[in-house]
């Protein structure tokens, strides 16, 4: 039987777009991403729709034919891109901002036009080789030793349940400490992995915001008074709401003590060790048994990509799985497999992305774009100090992230006043809740937002 291609290429497109439609399509895509992104600072930080119209205006019937795709582009752009959170606005202050970098963002679009995988070395030998190589550039930066081994997800709750999981099955269960201001990914990994209350230990933290080393070890020596194994320390470098580092040297000393483990949620915070001021913050980070790294957020990646840097021979024996139907090819000996470090097996390649943008870029520029911050940062907190009758600082500025109030008002008027500037898409700003006091938050964390972003955010929050 004479195949349907027989003598003539195979069509480009698994079903059938023709080449000079796909190439078409795919410059309308860069123009269009391009044009956005010059034109961001103009556009609001963050647009939210009612489900309604939007659901109306992206769903309809099933598409049995196609439509022009020109339509569907304009209604993706327009409707559906359009309305979100963007986090790589010069202006979006709220949470964590996503400041993602072009080349990063080419890294990211290459590996998805040539469907990259790195799931096992023999079935892609060469993403998972440039995962190997991203993990230890990662390592160096953070200052980790040789024999670290890590693995890419997609961001920092993953990279923790990959590391609880992965230490429970190397040491047994046993009690774990955290503070009031670790990230509510952790309490979830610890929860799903059927932690319960027994096991947790939720400390107050101190004045600071950081998990005082006295309340560990107090809880610690308690526990083993009444029989109980302590199992492993969760210590922050760089809080979500205040950007407090916990204090991580202390903590290693007491880990040493116990034989417990160190695991360090650097998600947002950790890259800060590229910086001499980070770095300082950061002392103690390079002991971590275990740390989490996300780079999209502060080295400026598109989302998704989260990164477990590990001791080695943890992983593999937790995640392994080696199948009669994956024996297959034949890889080299002592080859890595990225799905037996972790709970996904069919995995794209995050690493490409990391790896085109550092050496696109050098890792000096990513260093001078996180020192900025800082020091803009510090710029925000000496703005509001020039005016303390208006402005109260809860939180210094830390690590890109400072936590004000204004004097006499309400917990309400501070919601107020953050909701009522993001409605106006000029900024997106947030509140959160220190010590029960509900308080303005700005993360700074954009190489590109100016003072005078600043100074008219914080005017416009305090008019
Ligand atoms: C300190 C910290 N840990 C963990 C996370 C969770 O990271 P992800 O949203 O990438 O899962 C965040 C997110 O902001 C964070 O700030």
């Amino acid at each position: 039987m004479n195949s349907k291609h027989e003598n003539a290429p195979y069509p480009p497109d698994t079903l059938g777009m023709d080449a000079q439609e796909m190439r078409r399509l795919g410059y309308a895509v860069v123009d269009a991403v391009i044009q956005r992104l010059e034109n961001k600072h103009s556009e609001p930080a963050i647009a939210a729709a009612e489900p309604g119209p939007l659901l109306e205006i992206l769903g309809g019937a099933l598409p049995e034919e196609a439509y022009p795709t020109d339509e569907s582009l304009d209604l993706l752009i327009n409707s559906a891109l359009f309305h979100q959170q963007h986090g790589d606005h010069p202006r979006y202050f709220a949470r964590i901002p996503g400041p993602s970098s072009f080349a990063a963002i080419i890294g990211e679009w290459i590996g998805v036009g040539f469907n990259s995988i790195a799931a096992s070395w023999p079935g892609g030998s060469g993403p998972s080789a440039v995962e190997l190589v991203v993990i230890d550039w990662l390592r160096q930066l953070m200052g980790l030793p040789k024999n670290t081994e890590g693995v890419l997800v997609s961001g920092g709750s993953q990279a923790s349940l990959t590391a609880i999981a992965a230490v429970r099955a190397l040491k047994g269960q046993g009690c774990v400490y955290l503070s009031d201001q670790t990230h509510a990914s952790l309490l979830r990994a610890l929860r799903t992995l059927g932690f319960g209350e027994q096991d947790i230990r939720i400390l107050e933290s101190d004045g600071h915001y950081t998990m005082s080393a006295e309340s560990v070890q107090d809880a610690i020596t308690k526990d083993k008074r009444r029989g109980l194994t302590p199992m492993m320390i969760i210590a922050t470098a760089g809080s979500t709401n205040t950007g407090a580092v916990d204090p991580i040297n202390l903590l290693a000393d007491i880990c040493a003590e116990y034989d417990v483990w160190l695991h360090v949620d650097g998600a947002y915070g950790a890259p800060a060790a590229l910086t001499k001021s980070g770095k300082l913050s950061l002392e103690g980070i390079q002991r971590a048994d275990s740390l989490t790294l996300d780079p999209h957020k502060w080295l400026f990646q598109p989302y998704d990509v989260g990164c477990l840097l590990i001791r080695p021979g943890v992983l593999e024996p937790c995640f392994s799985m080696n199948p009669e139907y994956l024996k297959d090819v034949r890889g080299a000996d002592n080859a890595t497999n990225f799905r037996n470090r972790g709970f996904e097996l069919t995995r794209r390649s995050r690493a490409l992305k990391l790896w085109f943008s550092f050496r696109s870029y050098g890792v000096a520029k990513f260093r001078e774009a996180i020192d900025y911050s800082i020091a803009l940062t510090e710029f925000a907190e000496q703005y509001l100090r020039e005016n303390p009758d208006r402005w109260e600082i809860i939180s210094p500025a830390q690590l890109g992230i400072i936590c004000f109030a204004l004097r006499g008002e309400s917990a309400q008027e501070h919601e107020r006043r953050a909701q009522s500037l993001s409605e106006s898409g000029f900024a997106c700003v947030t509140t959160t809740r220190l010590k029960d006091r509900t308080v303005l938050r700005l993360c700074i964390i954009n190489p590109l937002t100016t003072q005078a972003d600043i100074t008219e955010t914080i005017d416009r929050l305090g008019c």
